[in-house]
This record gives C-alpha cells, structure tokens and sequence, in this order.
C-alpha cells in the first residue's frame, strides 16, 4: 500500500529548497510513497492548505530559487491566526491524521529544528533536512544555501574592491548569518576583505581602525570591512552575554519578562551596528567610508551547482530513509553522504564558528584584521 508523506519549508527562505523537495518528492516516487506539500511552513498544516507534489509539479524547478510551497517562520506551539496566539499543536496533529500521513518531512534551519522535535514527541512521525544560508545548524557538516549565499557575498566584495580602491575609501558590508559569522568569514577570506568581523570574536573598534590605518601607512588607501550582521565589540558582548544570562537566571515570571523585554531592546538597538561603525570608522581613520548591506539579496535567486547537489542528496537520502520508516531524525549531510542524526541532538544548539577553526587561522596568514 503507498505512503503518504506530508513536506514543508520553514523559516527563512534558501536557495536549493526546490532542489530538496523534488529530490525527497523524486525519490519518494521510486518507494511507491506519495508526497502532499503543506503550504507556508506549520501554518498550512494548521489551515490545511496542500499542494499534491506529483510529477508535473516536481518537474523543472531544481534551478528555482526560493520555495514552491512557500514558507514563514511560524511556530506550532505559539502561532496566531486573527487575533489569537495559542498552542496549535492539537490542530497539526489532526491534519496530519486526516491526511493519513505516514511521516512528515520539515525542511528548516535552526528554529525548524526545535519545531519539528516538538512535533515528533507529539507523536508525529517527523524527519527534517538541514537548511540556511547561515550554515549554522548543528551535526551537519553544511547547510543547503550557504554554498548560494558565500558565491553572492563574495562577488559583492570583488565588486566593491573597484569602487573603494577609486574613491580611496572604507567600504563597510554587512553580511547575513544571524549569529554565527560562518558567511561572513568565508566571504571575507574568499573576497580578500581587510578586515572581517564575526560574532564569534568580539572586536575592539579602535583595534580596526589601528589596522586600517596601518594599512594606510603602507600605501593601501582603501579598506573593505566584512561585517556578520551579529558580530559585536568586546563592550557589546560583554553586555549582551550579561542580559543573557540574567533572562536564563530569572527567578519569577516577572523577572524573565522584565529582562526578555532588555535583551529584545539591547538587540533591536544593536540592528544598526554598522552604521555606527561605518561612522566611527570615518572618525578614526579620516577615511571616507560607505556602507553596503547586503540583506535578502544573499537569500535570492537560483541555487549553486553545489547547493543543487547537497539538496538533491539530502532529499533522496531523506526518501530511502523514509522507506526504511525512520523518524525522529535530521538528515545530516557528512562527507559525500548523508547520516541520519537524533532531532534530540541539533534542537536547541548552534553551530558557531570553532575559534580553533582552519578558516580563522588562514585569515589570520594572510593578514587580515579579525577585530581581536
Ligand atoms: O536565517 C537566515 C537569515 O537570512 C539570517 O541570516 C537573517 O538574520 C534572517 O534570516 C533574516 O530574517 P528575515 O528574512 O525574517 O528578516
């Protein structure tokens, strides 16, 4: 008797999503399983809006970027429809019955993650592929749409190396990656930034400008900054991690309440980091400097031969698994392969970029300025 399988896309968009669902929708084929697409992540299975992915439908979007089935960042624990936020786990679980299905693929990041592991300990057969253009989801060696996004951000500072070496200026560009500085250092390292900024090591502003302007000295009258959206200062961090850890520490519900509402308001601020540093940056050195950001621009777009070849191969390494009847697990790209990994183990962590990583240290032979 076929298979129904249930598939989503969650979270921020990807290059390569298309890719995935039509390798898993593929694949499925070959096991006589039939795949329904839920629309706009865990909110399609909330309102029971599907699209039936049969072959005419699977055909040609490979290239695609973006996602045929749409996406957002809803939680089923925590969603709102009108004007109510409520736990709609109970909802979920009863399209997922009605639809017969025998397993449910979620395609996400980090957040996906946490959601799907929910879902599976409500009972749901689940199984989840790993993507972001931020590369930051645990036991898995990459993630689908961060080969995309590195290509997009290093040719976008191969291009502003023209204009800041003719105009004699500091070029600032703000790169994605949430917290993690994985598209930053890559992009950083394979565009020759001067001077790269990650989260994972906090930066003294005045250390930057003492680089540039050493740089300066040397005859080099033009920097380009490499900035991850959610790198910080040493002062930064220190507060951030402080704000932190008193949220994690709060006793009463009040105390959590009152310090959420601090870091959300340390955070929101923080949006605008590199402007300031842009501004700061000018102050110091007496260097016009611009800045570039480069936003959503990195999410777009058609996928790299690579991100093709890691979604086709996640996604029918997701089928046969499917076949296999396994759940309860991330299909995690290792090696040239694919190994199924306990939802348990990558819900809830980061992968952040190790301080011991071989990218650091090359940047660091090089001689670019990391900030520290
Ligand atoms: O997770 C992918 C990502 O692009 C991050 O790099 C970025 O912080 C975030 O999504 C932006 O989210 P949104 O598209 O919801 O503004």
């Amino acid at each position: 008797m076929a298979k129904y399988i249930g598939i989503l896309t969650s979270g921020g968009d990807s290059p390569g999503l298309n890719a995935a669902i039509r390798g898993v929708g593929k694949g499925s084929q070959c096991f006589d399983m039939e795949l329904i697409g839920f629309m706009d992540g865990f909110r399609g299975l909330v309102q029971n809006r599907t699209m039936r992915l049969n072959n005419q439908i699977l055909s040609g979007i490979l290239t695609h970027g973006g996602t045929i089935l749409g996406t957002s960042r809803d939680k089923p624990h925590k969603m709102t429809l009108g004007d109510e936020t409520r736990d709609m786990t109970d909802v979920i679980v009863e399209t997922y019955n009605r639809h017969h299905l025998d397993a449910l693929v979620c395609i996400g990041g980090g957040g996906t993650q946490k959601n799907a592991l929910r879902l599976h300990e409500a009972g749901l057969r689940v199984i989840t592929l790993p993507k972001t253009i931020d590369n930051d989801v645990a036991k898995t060696d990459i993630t689908f749409g961060f080969d995309t996004a590195l290509g997009i951000a290093t040719e976008a500072i191969d291009r502003l190396h023209s204009t800041a070496t003719s105009h004699h200026r500091i070029i600032v560009v703000e790169i994605m990656g949430h917290r993690a500085g994985w598209l930053a250092l890559g992009a950083g390292i394979a565009g020759g930034a001067d001077v790269v900024l990650i989260p994972e090591i906090p930066y003294s502003l005045e250390g930057v400008a003492e680089a540039i302007k050493q740089r300066a000295r040397g005859g080099k009258r033009f920097s380009i900054v490499a900035v991850a959206e959610g790198a910080m200062t040493v002062e930064q961090a220190a507060k951030f991690e402080a704000l932190s850890h008193r949220k994690d520490k709060a006793g009463s519900k009040e105390h959590k309440s009152k310090a959420s509402a601090e870091l959300a308001a340390f955070q929101k601020q923080h949006v605008d980091h590199t402007v300031q540093l842009t501004q700061q940056l000018e102050q110091l050195t007496r260097i016009e400097s611009r800045l570039t950001i480069l936003g959503h621009l990195q999410r777009g777009g058609t996928p790299s031969a690579a991100d093709r070849l890691l979604a086709t191969r996640l996604g029918t390494a997701c089928a046969e698994l499917l076949n296999e009847g396994v759940h309860g697990v991330m299909v995690a790209a290792r090696g040239d392969g694919a190994k199924p990994v306990p939802l348990k183990k990558v819900a809830g962590k980061t992968k952040l970029v190790p301080l011991d990583h071989p990218w650091i240290q090359s940047a660091r032979l090089v001689g670019t300025c990391l900030g520290d």
